[in-house]
């Protein structure tokens, strides 16, 4: 296996997974917001995590996203015999909605994968990313790691096995992210979930994930905008996000295209046709939550378009 450096940072973003309609299936990367992951490799075999910042979480290798997928990714790659040394800047609050665990466990996968000369494609690194995302919320899904990965905004058309498709994303297209400060866990937020559905929501439900891929790839933002609409899993999981229903009608006052549960929750999210009115949603949300007694934070700006990336390890 050709080794390039022994050494690499990594910027892995943020993503709203599920779109509305798309649960388990859309996933879309946020600019400007992720962790980064300092990975050196050892000539010791195995994953060892030696410190994370910015949020409480284990080290050990089989409790954390980072460990289970970096070791996914060494019991395929052969020809290599040693091991990772990771240390993790966590600047996404996990449980916060965002794919905390994915950006973990996926910037890991792509790190180890230039750092051993690239033996594997995206596909497998999906592969290898959904083994971390096992843990963080009892199901391997997809829908935060394929984003996270590809940039953009991508489709699972199966997770087992794992297909994802790149969806054309428009230029003018800006999300804008709400957080309210507290911790639902994925696993939880699943849990709440009826595990069937009437026929008719079905229809529903698959007229607007055809309607907001289309809309996507067409650059049509009416229909995206008719598309942004979920009837089986947000009526469920809003009931958790304290002001869900206040923040929806400011967004859609201030321009929203539309407005819905960004993953799991609790963060909301919303997408725009270009900045301007990303930051006016920005600003309109803010004010609906400040009437609310939970403290937030507020991200807004274009998609991510080109997944993870290599940067200085000092900025
Ligand atoms: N599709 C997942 C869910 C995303 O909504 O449960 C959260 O990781």
């Amino acid at each position: 296996m050709k080794m390039k450096t022994e050494k690499l940072t990594v910027f892995a973003p943020a993503t709203i997974a599920n779109l509305s309609c798309g649960f388990d299936v859309l996933g879309l990367a946020l600019d400007g917001i992720g962790d980064i992951l300092h990975l050196e490799l050892t000539p010791e075999p195995g994953v060892s995590i030696t410190r994370v910042t910015g949020a409480d979480i284990p080290l050990e290798t089989d409790r954390n996203v980072a460990g289970i997928a970096g070791m996914a990714f060494l019991e395929a790659a052969t020809g290599y015999s040693g091991g990772v040394r990771i240390e993790i800047e966590k600047r996404i609050a996990p449980g916060s909605g965002i794919g905390s665990s994915a950006a973990s466990s996926a910037g890991t996968v792509w790190g180890l994968n230039q750092l051993l000369g690239e033996p594997f494609g995206l596909p497998d690194l999906g592969g290898f990313a959904m083994k971390g995302e096992a843990l963080a919320s009892g199901a391997a899904h997809a829908d935060n790691v394929a984003p996270a990965l590809y940039g953009g905004i991508t489709l699972v058309r199966s997770s087992h096995p794992l297909d994802i498709a790149r969806v054309h994303c428009p230029e003018a297209l800006h999300a804008c992210i709400l957080h309210p400060q507290i911790e639902l866990k994925t696993s939880d937020a699943r849990k709440v979930l009826r595990t069937s559905i009437p026929l008719s929501k079905g229809i529903r439900q698959w007229g607007n994930v055809g309607g907001l891929v289309t809309g996507l790839f067409t650059e049509d933002f009416g229909l995206i905008s008719r598309s942004l609409e979920d009837c089986i899993i947000e009526p469920v999981r809003s009931l958790l996000i304290p002001g869900f229903d206040t923040l929806r009608e400011a967004a859609l006052a201030a321009g929203a295209l539309g407005f819905g549960i960004s993953g799991s929750g609790p963060s909301v999210y919303a997408l725009t046709h270009g900045a301007d009115t990303a930051e006016a949603v920005s600003r309109a949300l803010g004010k609906a939550y400040d009437a609310i007694d939970i403290p937030y934070t507020l991200h807004h700006g274009p998609v991510n378009r080109r997944g993870i990336y290599s940067i200085n390890p000092n900025t």
